[in-house]
């Protein structure tokens, strides 16, 4: 891997933990870039899905898929989620659904799949800084990163945010499913052989579900 050259901050953690806001309010803060690896996911699965690529064919049409697959990230507005920009267009609405995180979280264990996001990855790290959110940023994309942070809450807290959130894009979600899809996904995360979800050693641990995402910041800056 090559060495860093521009100081990066990995917050990895499970879905609803705060990563989200958290990288989006520093990311403002300090004028750095953002790297969503869970939307840059989602985008590769929505792709493969608008295009009916399987996981059988990924491999031979890689290159095909490479040179089409071009994302970026825009930290919005506080209070809503990160802008997913592909193609120039804006498919924020289309990718966070739960339905796609069920798809996309199905795919992320696939090796083949881990394989052809990673490059995309290195490449956000840009300067004068970069704020890398997902579940590996800290123990494998960004391994050699200075700060790497992990966050997490109860599954409970975790589902109410995730409701809310759904809510304010105008999606009505029951909590009850919500609750068990998540549990179901942070599962499928932790325990898969590839990248598995888990705290680098070195990284710090924050439990968010008692504080506000300033909380969560003002803790992240008093470790920095
Ligand atoms: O963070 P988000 O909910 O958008 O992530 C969607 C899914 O993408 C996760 O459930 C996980 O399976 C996958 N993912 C991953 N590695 C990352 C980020 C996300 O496997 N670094």
């Amino acid at each position: 891997m090559n060495e860093l050259t521009v100081p990066v901050i990995t917050i990895d953690g499970p879905s609803g933990a705060g990563k989200g806001t958290v990288a989006q309010m520093l990311a403002r803060e300090l004028s750095w870039n953002i790297l969503d690896s869970g939307a840059l996911y989602r985008t590769l699965a929505y792709f493969m899905k608008e295009h009916q690529i399987s996981l059988a064919e990924f491999e031979v049409r890689a290159d095909e898929i490479k040179d089409n697959f071009k994302v970026s990230f825009d930290p919005g507005i506080p209070g809503e989620p990160v802008k997913v920009i592909f193609n120039d267009e804006d498919i924020t609405a289309s990718v966070r659904t739960e339905e796609m995180a069920k798809l996309t979280s199905t795919l992320a264990a696939e090796p083949v799949i881990r394989d052809f996001i990673k490059p995309c990855q290195r490449d956000f790290m840009i300067p004068p800084g970069l704020i890398a959110d997902g579940r590996d940023m800290g123990t494998v994309i960004f391994s050699d990163a200075k700060y790497k942070i992990f966050l997490t809450a109860s599954a409970e807290e975790r589902a109410k945010r995730r409701q809310s959130q759904l809510k304010r894009q105008g999606l009505e979600v029951n909590m009850r499913s919500l609750l068990q899809e998540l549990e179901e996904r942070d599962r499928k995360d932790t325990e898969r052989e590839h990248s598995p979800l888990v705290p680098a050693e070195d990284s710090v641990v924050i439990d968010t579900s008692n504080l506000n995402p300033e909380g969560v910041v003002k803790k992240i800056k008093t470790y920095l």
